[in-house]
């Protein structure tokens, strides 16, 4: 269908399965959501390296290369983050459509955002054919925990008031309410988080 009247059409990605076929591989992204460090990054990481080391394609969008590049006009309001996680599902689906396993990791407050990011993925609509797997990871731990870790100083200098807008002490943080997976990386190593991850993957067919 065109577009409104901006003479662009939408052309869906008729490719995919026989690249899937081809690559002997299907895409899929993998949103880890949680906390300033619940560990999101370090997990995500290690998963990555798990995986390249089974020879699927993956990679993960995190700060470095998104708040850094793409994202780089955007900081923490409301309004910022929104736009913030709009554009990084935009991306991971297109790494996903491409039979990649895209991994995120961002805190990702709001439970509609990552609604939003979940529809992109297995809702067929002008935006997007749809169909691609979306697998929501929540780090959970106890807010003490991530304050208690404080590896960069944040939640120090937000409780004194010199960070506004920080997730979990002066922003909010929507837990999800029904994650396909739950990490506590207070209470399991990073290895046993792979590994519980990966399981639920290879238990779905996703992984080989
Ligand atoms: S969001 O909410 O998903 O848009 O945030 P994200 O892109 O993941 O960025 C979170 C990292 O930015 C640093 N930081 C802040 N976090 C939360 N609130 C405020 N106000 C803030 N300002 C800077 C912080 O180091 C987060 O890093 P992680 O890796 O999550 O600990």
């Amino acid at each position: 269908a065109a577009l409104g009247n901006r003479n662009i059409t939408w052309h869906p990605s008729l490719l995919r399965h026989e690249r899937n076929q081809l690559r002997g591989q299907r895409g899929f992204t993998i949103w880890f959501t949680g906390l300033s460090a619940s560990g999101k990054s370090t997990v995500a990481t290690a998963l990555e390296q798990h995986l390249l080391h089974l020879g699927v394609a993956a990679y993960r969008l995190d700060g470095d290369n998104v708040r850094f590049g793409l994202n780089k006009d955007l900081g923490f309001s409301e309004k910022d983050r929104n736009e913030n996680i709009r554009r990084i599902a935009e991306v991971a689906k297109l790494f996903a459509d491409s039979s990649t396993v895209a991994l995120t990791s961002f805190i990702s407050p709001y439970r509609a955002d990552r609604q939003v990011a979940r529809d992109l993925h297995t809702n067929a609509s002008p935006a997007g054919d749809g169909g691609l797997p979306f697998i929501e990871v929540f780090v959970d731990i106890p807010l003490s925990e991530a304050e208690k870790r404080d590896p960069k100083g944040l939640y120090k200098k937000a409780r004194a008031g010199e960070i506004k807008d920080f997730t979990g002490i002066s922003a909010p943080y929507e837990a999800p309410e029904s994650p396909e997976i739950t990490i506590r990386t207070d209470e399991l190593s990073v290895e046993e988080c792979v590994i519980k991850i990966a399981d639920y993957l290879r238990e779905r067919d996703l992984i080989g």
